[in-house]
């Protein structure tokens, strides 16, 4: 583990991965607290209250942590600016992907950057522009996904690159065992997301545990794409009506845009916005049948709410056992 933890500045190489409305200053900060990696989840925040919540985190730990930077979200242009002025140690750029002058303008900070793969190419371009670190995110995830699974990123980047940089996964895991088999086979680490969900220090309203804590891993489904005219990320949340929303405004959004009434970046950035307030009305307002129960097929692997504390343990515990029992058989071979 002590790869990935030199790299993170942690005592373990887990992340709490950004979650828009849930990874805020309380539950990251927490996670730092208990040896972990936190990622605040300021992309999709107005530049004020990103500096208010950076503040907020730093007042709950001394503990390093990431900040997201989402390269879709309306202000990522001022994120940019600034960076300086925030002196983050880490910055992980997600939505698409960054360019290499945005990176460049995050390490000039002196901040570590992190940034997301679900590709080999672009895993070596991201490597190429500059990243200190990778994470590797299966389509079993929850959120904004790629279309590749963890079990065949892991053969096709994770076995290719992972020796040159740190690659740490993400999608899928829930337990310390498989964070051990994960860590064996090259990983530096690992990111979770819908797990930490279950957390006390999640902010998330009890309606959206409640959902998470009885759902199964085939519930989590990912959403389609109806025509190439509008290209959409796919996103995995649990079958509800809100699901079914999307559907309806990708309908509406299609129309318009063969009728030329707007361009293909307007309707982009409709559905970015419809997917911020669906998420907004889940997770704040526990409004699980009209919003967006974003989770990753690793829901199915959940039925329980525990401190941040118990969760980091129960990793940990898991994940030493397993790796002692794998030492045992193979030196009784
Ligand atoms: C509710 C929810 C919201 C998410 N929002 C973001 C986000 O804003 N930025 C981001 O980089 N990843 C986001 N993710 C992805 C997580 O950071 C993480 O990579 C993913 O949940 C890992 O897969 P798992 O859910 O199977 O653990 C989100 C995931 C969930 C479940």
């Amino acid at each position: 583990m002590s790869r990935g933890s030199e790299f993170l500045n942690c005592q373990y190489p887990i992340i709490c991965g950004a979650m828009t409305w849930v990874s805020d200053p309380k539950l990251i900060a927490a996670v730092a607290n208990n040896g972990g990696f936190g990622c605040l989840a300021g992309g999709n925040a107005p530049v004020e209250i990103l500096k208010q919540q950076v503040e907020e985190v730093r007042a709950l730990t001394d503990k390093p942590f990431g900040v997201n930077l989402i390269t879709i979200a309306p202000a990522y242009k001022e994120h940019l600016k600034i960076l300086k002025e925030l002196k983050l140690d880490y910055i992980v750029f997600a939505g698409s992907f960054p360019r290499a002058d945005e990176i460049a303008v995050a390490k000039e900070t002196g901040a570590k950057v992190m940034c997301f793969a679900s590709t080999l190419s672009i895993a070596k371009r991201m490597v190429r522009f500059g990243a200190d670190a990778i994470i590797l995110e299966g389509s079993e995830a929850g959120g904004h996904i790629g279309h590749v699974s963890a079990t065949v990123l892991m053969q096709q980047v994770l076995f290719e690159i992972g020796d040159d940089i740190p690659v740490f996964m993400a999608g899928g895991i829930a337990t310390g065992k498989m964070m051990a088999h994960t860590l064996l086979m090259g990983a530096a680490g690992v990111q979770l997301g819908t797990r930490f969900v279950m957390t006390d220090e999640c902010c998330a309203h009890e309606k959206f545990k409640t959902v998470f804590k009885r759902a199964n891993a085939r519930d989590a489904i990912s959403t389609p794409q109806y025509d190439s005219s509008l290209p959409v990320v796919a996103v995995r949340a649990l079958r509800n009506k809100g699901l079914n929303g999307f559907g309806q405004l990708q309908l509406k959004l299609l129309k318009k845009l063969g009728a030329g009434e707007i361009s293909r970046e307007f309707a982009q950035e409709e559905v970015e916005t419809f997917w911020m307030g669906a998420l907004r009305k889940a997770v704040i307002d526990g409004d699980v049948e009209n919003g967006s129960l974003m989770a990753g097929q690793s829901v199915g692997l959940v039925d329980k709410i525990v401190p941040v504390s118990e969760l980091i343990a129960e990793l940990i515990n898991d994940a030493s056992s397993a790796l002692e029992n794998i030492k045992n058989k193979l030196n009784t071979i």
